[in-house]
């Protein structure tokens, strides 16, 4: 590993923990303590669980130093113990966690320097630090997503985000030719497993929503009567639908005429032109049905947000191959919410599709499953145990994902139940015969 990655990778950790510093000292004790939803872990969890994942990888195995605290690996072991069950475990206290994640940080700062990082395949390219870089930033988003969930005072502040800049994006679609395209990659150092191997897929044409599903949008579904009418959901989803009362976006309330929305502790009137956001996979479904449309498949906005027609290559993000700039896209916690359509001109695809990174999860409708040739790496339990139908994927990250942990390639799954996370989506449809000629 060459000292510009290596400096690279101490960067990355200490820029991460920052932002974990920030959610975790941001509440008092009891609100660490404290489980704010049944869906989530108490934020002392994931803080401790965090530094037991570098513990094991990056001390004890890259470092095959001694193990710190071996006596907690099972506490903070995730398929031990349902996110119900966690506040109940004997738990390092808020002390004890900052100080073990502490310690543990040092002995990777220190064996960063001398490790040799050549000769196996996990910590080729700095792999490995890669890979705890982002569980550590995948984290900060659940976190984020439990201080949603608190109640209380707000404790986290940040600036609007941008204002809308290109007006119409609205309703308008983008039309993508058919033809193979090149998905997944073999090439990204820090991609995880279920990102490669890259593969042709071929896609019919078909057209794509120029932009996420936005507020005015989805508030026309309810007013419509969306969700009343079992006809724009699937059997599953209007079962869901009944048994969980949903009748709204989470988080929204009903505000005399209209509507309000509570954004981490701060209720404020919806605002039209921003991407709808909490909505399950079935809302989303619903909706692009009763709009006449449906929700992408997982090739088919990968496909929207990577391919260049010009050149027929897939692009490592939707703005070309370089890396992320705040101008492109909203991701990092910068912003506390998604920003209005057509904030990001910057950011958009080859084909000219707006804000597929950033903003807010797109649901897309395809199973959780591995891509031709898929090979389990560095453990199986990172997302292979996870395949099969009861997954759906979401893609492009939200304003709460860090750019480390989000690329065109980078897949996310969920129930199609949750709606906790920072999820919305755009709507996709078949091209008509007069359409394809
Ligand atoms: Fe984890």
């Amino acid at each position: 590993m060459s000292p510009d990655l290596r400096s690279r990778v101490a960067a990355e950790l200490e820029r991460t923990r920052a932002r974990t510093a920030l959610l975790t000292e941001s509440v008092d004790e009891g609100d660490l303590i404290r489980q704010h939803s049944p869906l989530m872990s108490p934020l002392v969890w994931d803080l401790a669980h965090v530094g037991n994942q570098e513990e094991l990888w990056l001390v004890r195995d890259v470092g095959g130093r001694e193990a710190v605290r071996s006596d907690i690996d099972e506490l903070y072991d995730a398929f031990k113990h349902a996110r119900s069950d966690r506040p109940g475990l004997p738990l390092l206290n808020p002390a004890e966690a900052r100080q073990y994640v502490s310690t543990v940080r040092d002995k990777v700062l220190d064996l960063l320097d001398s490790v040799p990082l050549e000769g196996r395949r996990l910590v080729a390219d700095g792999f490995a630090f890669g890979m705890i870089v982002q569980h550590e930033q995948q984290h900060d988003e659940t976190m984020l997503a439990t201080h949603q969930l608190r109640t209380g005072n707000p404790v986290l502040t940040a600036p609007a985000p941008p204002p809308s800049i290109v007006p119409g994006l609205v309703g308008r679609e983008v039309r993508v030719p058919g033809g193979p395209f090149t998905m997944g990659t073999d090439t990204d150092p820090w991609a995880l497993d279920n990102e490669r191997p890259s593969h042709q897929v071929h896609v019919p044409a078909f057209a794509i929503d120029a932009a996420p599903v936005t507020n005015g949008q989805y508030l026309e579904f309810i007013a419509h009567g969306g969700y009343e009418a079992p006809q724009w959901w699937s059997d599953e989803g209007w079962a869901h639908r009944l048994e969980a009362g949903l009748e709204a976006p989470m988080h929204w309330r009903r505000d005399g005429d209209g509507w309000a929305y509570t954004r981490f502790g701060r209720t404020t009137p919806i605002v039209a032109d921003e991407p709808v956001v909490h909505v399950c996979f079935h809302e989303a479904q619903a909706y692009a049905r009763w709009a006449g449309k449906r929700l992408p498949t997982e090739a088919e906005w990968e496909k929207a947000a990577r391919f260049d027609p010009r050149s027929g290559r897939s692009l490592r993000y939707p703005w070309g191959d370089d890396e992320w700039t705040p101008e492109r896209a909203n991701l990092g916690q910068r912003h506390l919410a998604p920003a209005p359509v057509g904030a990001y001109p910057r950011g958009i695809s080859p084909l000219g599709v707006h804000q597929l990174i950033g903003d807010v999860w797109e649901w897309v409708d395809t199973d959780f499953h591995g891509y031709p040739g898929f090979a389990a790496f560095p453990y199986r339990e990172y997302s292979e145990v996870f395949f099969g139908p009861k997954f759906k994927m979401l893609r492009g990250g939200s304003f709460g994902t860090d750019a480390a942990a989000c690329r065109s390639t980078f897949r996310n799954w969920d129930y199609p139940i949750r709606r906790q996370i920072f999820s919305g989506f755009r709507c996709a449809r078949d091209l008509t015969p007069d359409e394809t000629g």
